[in-house]
């Protein structure tokens, strides 16, 4: 097989936001669970654990969101170059989309990657304006300590039905995200083979619906329990 200059570079590229990509579903991963203690009633674990990572991590947490900054970057970057090219490399639209068997898997969620990744995008920075740098009360934990109370924030945001209504639906567009992506970055990386891009491709799907239910599931618990009156 030959590869010439732009399939190398096209390759650098797919490599990238493989990747990075799978960079970010760590991140989730490890975002979702620390969540999960939200659901607890008791909100010195949520709030001792958020206060852990912001103020007891001294320098380490700057270095660490330095870094997560970064990844995101990289992923929006060539997500932008990889779709002009795609788009460039095809300019009339396909009559009919069919899924092409064992070389690509053509979805919903394939044809809409760049879109939803926008709407992703959008959702990050409301997000991190309502929690990260939202409402700054602070409040006295069963052991003395002073710290924020994110967990009333968060409470007090999900009350609000539309809140929680918008924050189903970028979740389930989270999920088909994350379908396509989990499996496309092992496509990218070159990982793939006979068994394993089929099992790939089914822990993608297992994967996307997890994630999407377990962030669905805690604005929809905690309306459920605070019934919208915080
Ligand atoms: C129900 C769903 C979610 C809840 C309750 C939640 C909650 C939070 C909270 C409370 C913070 C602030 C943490 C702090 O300042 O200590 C935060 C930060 C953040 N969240 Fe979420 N989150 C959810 C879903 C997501 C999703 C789906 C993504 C990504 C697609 C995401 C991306 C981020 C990022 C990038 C940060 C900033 C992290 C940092 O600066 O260290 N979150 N989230």
């Amino acid at each position: 097989m030959r590869f010439s200059m732009s399939t190398y570079s096209s390759l650098g590229k797919k490599i990238f936001m493989g990747f990075s990509g799978l960079l970010l579903c760590g991140f989730i991963v490890v975002h979702l669970i620390g969540n999960l203690t939200l659901l607890l009633p008791d909100k010195d674990p949520f709030n001792k654990y958020a206060n852990f990572l912001t103020t007891e991590l001294g320098n380490v947490i700057y270095i660490a969101e330095f870094l997560l900054a970064s990844v995101f970057l990289i992923h929006i970057i060539y997500a932008i170059i990889v779709t002009l090219g795609n788009w460039r490399a095809r300019p009339q639209k396909y009559s009919v989309v069919r899924d092409a068997k064992h070389t690509s898997k053509k979805s919903f969620a394939s044809k809409t990657m760049i879109y939803l990744g926008i709407v992703i995008i959008a959702f990050i920075v409301w997000h991190l304006l309502h929690f990260k740098y939202g409402e700054l009360i602070m409040y006295t934990t069963a052991d003395g300590k002073v710290i924020r109370d994110l967990y009333i924030v968060v409470y007090k945001f999900y009350g609000n039905i539309v809140n929680v209504i918008l924050y189903i639906a970028v979740m389930a567009l989270l999920g088909f995200h994350l379908s396509h992506g989990f499996w496309s970055a092992f496509q990218s990386l070159g990982i793939s083979g006979k068994r394993f891009t089929p099992f790939v491709f089914g822990l993608a799907s297992v994967f996307a619906v997890l994630m999407a239910a377990g962030f669905i599931a805690l604005p929809v618990w905690i309306f459920i329990i605070t019934g919208g009156a915080l």
